[in-house]
């Protein structure tokens, strides 16, 4: 019972370690749900993994180029494309993490 708990405990603990994993140390895995945990943020307004559905308000990211979303990206983050909120949002990324949510997005089918 109690050694049940604990490892429950223990791999809560390696799940949030992971999210801390610094993006260029990680194994494959490892910087998979990193990003994934990253790009989670953007499902709110974009969609779940960036799959807005056409029509709606909401702008997709999914399958899109990811030298374009990097290039918007780093111009909202620069403030040198103007938006309601995404040069708040990606302020909060390193150009790094950026580049990785732009490929996580560019890869979902
Ligand atoms: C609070 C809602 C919200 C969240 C969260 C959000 N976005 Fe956005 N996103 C927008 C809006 C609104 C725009 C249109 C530009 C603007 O006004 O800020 C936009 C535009 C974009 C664009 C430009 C799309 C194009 O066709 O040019 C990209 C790329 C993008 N967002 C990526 C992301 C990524 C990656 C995340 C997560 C790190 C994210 N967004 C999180 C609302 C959001």
């Amino acid at each position: 019972m109690t050694s049940r708990i604990t490892a429950a405990a223990a791999s809560a603990l390696v799940a949030a370690g992971a999210l801390a994993v610094p993006a260029q140390a990680a194994t494959p895995e490892e910087q998979r749900l990193y990003t994934r945990a990253l790009a989670a943020t953007c499902a709110q307004c974009h969609g779940p993994d960036g799959r807005a559905v056409e029509g709606e308000a909401m702008i997709r990211l999914a399958g899109r180029d990811p030298n374009y979303l990097l290039t918007q990206l780093l111009a909202f983050r620069s403030g040198q494309r103007p938006a309601t909120v995404m040069h708040q949002i990606t302020k909060g990324y390193s150009p790094e993490q950026l580049e990785a949510i732009s490929q996580y997005f560019a890869n979902v089918k």
